[in-house]
């Protein structure tokens, strides 16, 4: 009774995290969306602990609530607290923790199972007396080491996106070192397939938090949310293994959930930005580095004072506001939506350009837009918006520089060449706000800041945008 009970509580559990993700897929249903998953997580984990089969100690309930308790407020007081812009390094943190959950259940399983006398297995001739089913064996290994990749990656990652560890680190040959050691530890684990030697299982425990280290070490701090997103799919196939390893149908269909939208994310990215998975491993983009080329021959560049640009903003019909990463550094989400009412009180169009990859995170743009309330409306994709810019009066760019950069289309030896971009320079007037002449993540120069349509207005986003409200104010 009790087990068809816990079942149930599976089922919906289940049915709840693919509804909670479905509804993730459209900003207006999102927040509802986690909710929903939230609640699926928590039913099955009260389900689990009261429906539980066999005896258990009053102590170890007391430990499992403290523990409960304890990741609560940690979790909860974290996630509060967090800036959009370091979503990343929570995503990364958390993600290594379901990475770590995943290695500690192999390790503790391993032990369990070797000491557990499978008696119906043996008496069925499924296992020598012994020995640990294959099946379960397997998962147990498959869960260590894709756990334990995970969770060191993912601590990597972390350090690399706060700025503790801001340089990529390069062994010469790295690329073959780190194959021929991931080729060790399948070797290594088939060989503890065989002999099943518990001191054994510490040690492909730590060559694999090791490659995990080695794994992340020498890619790029700009290139961490594609690896997060990837190490993440490689906790959810290890959360998995724990499913099958229980026979949990929740922990399956979560693992799977998360294993699935992980690889398929890092796919979108990788897509959105026009460079293959294995070039964001072993490629050397994104350090951060900006051009050292001279600025001599790619033309003069105009700078624009408030007082022009707001001239220019209130008698244009149409303006196209592309929002990217300094936008979210500088936190100008609020000021841009009341100078975008103000226009459209004067009878200005405006829009706003998403590019898929604007900003560090999926979606970034468009989350950091409806935390000020614009208008889901206003926000157009940009394959829909390119046909917009000859119609365009005024582009106002608001901290992006790679996503509307002409080299993309232009110059093959360049490293977003084939991303595709945001055509601004088709629009009438570009104007670009940022704070200096630097690079944005590809650290590349962008030949648009010299276009003759281009004038530059220098300054922090939050600041410049404000004083544009209140010049706007006074026309
Ligand atoms: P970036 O190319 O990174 O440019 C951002 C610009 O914002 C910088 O050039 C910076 O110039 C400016 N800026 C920074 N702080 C500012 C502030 N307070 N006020 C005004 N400007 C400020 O950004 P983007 O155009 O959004 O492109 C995103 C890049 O990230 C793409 O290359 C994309 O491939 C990459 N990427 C995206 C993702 C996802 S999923 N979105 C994931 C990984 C990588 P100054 O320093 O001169 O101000």
């Amino acid at each position: 009774m009790q087990s068809h009970l816990l079942s149930i509580i599976y089922l919906i559990g289940s049915v709840s995290f693919i509804m909670g993700m479905k509804m993730m897929g459209n900003a207006k249903t999102a927040r509802k969306g986690n909710l929903v998953g939230a609640a699926g997580m928590t039913l099955a984990i009260v389900g689990t602990i009261v429906l539980h089969e066999g005896e258990v100690s009053p102590v170890i309930y007391g430990l499992i609530l403290l523990a409960i308790l304890i990741g609560t407020i940690v979790g909860w007081m974290t996630a509060k607290k967090v800036q959009m812009t370091k979503m990343p390094e929570l995503v990364s943190i958390f993600n290594g923790m379901g990475g770590a959950c995943a290695a500690l259940i192999s390790l503790i399983e391993f032990n369990h199972t070797k000491h557990t006398t499978h008696i119906m297995e043996v008496v069925e001739h499924i296992i020598p007396s012994d020995g640990i089913a294959p099946g379960t064996f397997f998962c147990i290994l498959a869960g260590l080491i894709i756990g334990s990749i995970s969770f060191s990656g993912s601590i990597i990652a972390f350090l690399k996106l706060n700025g503790t560890l801001d340089k990529p680190v390069r062994l010469p040959k790295y690329n073959i070192i780190n194959t021929i050691f991931l080729i060790a530890i399948v070797a290594f684990a088939a060989y503890l397939f065989k002999v099943e030697t518990p001191t054994l299982v510490y040690a492909l425990f730590a060559m694999s938090l090791l490659y995990g280290v080695m794994f992340v070490l020498p890619i790029g701090g700009a290139d961490m949310p594609v690896v997060i997103s990837l190490l993440n799919s490689f906790t959810g196939v290890a959360a998995a293994f724990g499913g099958f390893l229980y026979g949990n149908y929740v922990m399956l269909t979560g693992g799977i959930l998360v294993g699935s939208a992980g690889t398929l994310l890092t796919i979108v990215m990788c897509e959105a930005m026009n460079r293959p998975l294995f070039n964001v491993i072993f490629g050397a983009f994104g350090g951060g580095a900006a051009s050292a080329e001279g600025t001599s021959e790619k033309g003069t560049i105009k700078d624009i004072s408030v007082a022009d640009t707001a001239t220019l903003m209130n008698y244009s019909k149409r303006v196209v506001i592309v929002p990217g990463y300094g936008l979210a550094v500088a936190q100008a989400q609020h000021v841009i939506h009341e100078l975008e009412m103000i226009l459209e009180e004067r009878g200005v169009e405006v829009k706003y350009a998403i590019h898929p990859v604007a900003g560090r995170m999926p979606g970034h743009m468009n989350v950091l837009l409806a935390e000020s309330n614009v208008d889901y409306g206003k926000l157009v994709e940009m394959d829909d918006i390119n046909p917009e810019f000859p119609n365009t009066d005024v582009v106002l760019v608001v901290g992006a520089n790679d996503v509307v950069n002409p080299a993309a289309k232009t110059d093959p030896s360049s490293p977003i060449y084939g991303m595709p971009i945001l055509d601004v320079e088709n629009a009438k007037h570009i104007i670009i706000n940022k704070r200096s002449m630097n690079a944005g993540y590809a650290g590349i120069d962008n030949l648009l800041f010299y276009n003759p349509k281009n004038s530059m207005l220098f300054g922090d986003a939050k600041k410049v945008l404000t004083e544009l409200v209140a010049e706007l104010k006074t026309m």
